[in-house]
């Protein structure tokens, strides 16, 4: 698949609950948000047929968010079904780690390749701070289990406010090195008034180079995280929410208003 701007649009990421068990401050408040009905939540059955056409399409990347993935019942379900899909060459989950213990190694049963694990401090005070509910062991744990499922590379997604060496992010880097893991730097963001810049070490944010489509939850397809703009795959079909992502697809980001992270996966 390209777009209108030549762009190989190669990598589809694929939103699977709004729900999380924590509040980080960045990305929830800390009431938490007003949740999708159930009824608007894509079955696994719909993913699935989605994904497949996405493959088929050209797609050979495919990234499981959330809110967190990993709350969402019988995930290790939707797992085993896209990791049957051929022609997937990466696929990926990003979480918040903490229920890594319980399903690593049914992940990697079920052919996810490899997980990127959220940890913005070192300090188990300012991770509980951060969100607002998590203890910071649990997310040990959870790399710790990773480990030994082998999924790998395991990548750290570390926020940051402004620069890669403040405290909280050189301390995680430094844990990263002593444990061979991968560290990504993504900039604090504002969907809503568009304030977004290229995630250091990794390939988001980068607009001449995108080759994203994102799936949301309630089956809203959207081409750009910095735009409103999006394609319902429940009212238009598969093959036209695709096709007019990709035709509406915009140049650079802008700002969006009509998500948030926690439905859209970041
Ligand atoms: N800015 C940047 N990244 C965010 N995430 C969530 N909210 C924001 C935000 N406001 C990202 C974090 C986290 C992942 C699940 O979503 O990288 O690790
Ligand atoms: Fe949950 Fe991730 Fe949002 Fe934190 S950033 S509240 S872990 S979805």
């Amino acid at each position: 698949m390209y777009d209108r701007f030549n762009r190989k649009i190669n990598y589809l990421r694929i939103s699977v609950t709004d729900r999380c068990n924590l509040r980080c401050v960045y990305c929830m408040p800390a009431e938490g948000v007003e949740l999708m009905s159930h009824n608007d939540i894509l079955s696994y059955e719909e993913i699935v047929e989605f994904a497949k056409k996405a493959v088929d399409d050209g797609v050979d990347k495919v990234r499981i968010t959330g809110g967190e993935p990993l709350v969402r019942k019988d995930i290790i379900e939707l797992i085993k079904s896209i990791g049957k899909i051929e022609g997937i060459k990466d696929f990926a989950m990003t979480t918040n780690g903490i229920f890594l213990p319980k399903y690593a190694r049914q992940l990697k049963a079920a052919g996810m390749m490899r997980v990127n694990i959220s940890l913005d401090t070192m300090d188990p005070k300012r991770y509980t701070e951060i969100t607002r509910l998590g203890k910071i062991e649990g997310v040990f744990a959870g790399i710790e289990a990773a480990k030994e499922a082998g999924l790998f590379p395991i990548k750290i997604n570390c926020v940051i406010k402004k620069s890669r060496l403040e405290p909280d992010a050189a301390a995680v880097a430094e844990y990263c090195e002593a444990n061979g893991l991968e560290i990504r730097y993504i900039h604090e963001m504002n969907l809503e008034t568009g304030e977004f810049s290229i995630v250091e070490g990794g390939e988001g944010g980068d607009c001449k180079n995108c080759n994203r489509l994102r799936l949301t939850a309630n089956g809203d397809v959207m081409p750009c995280l910095f735009s409103d703009l999006s394609y319902s795959v429940r009212e238009l079909g598969i093959e036209k929410s695709l096709v007019d992502s990709l035709k509406n697809k915009p140049r650079s980001g802008t700002s969006n208003h009509s998500g948030k992270f926690n439905n859209i996966g970041g």
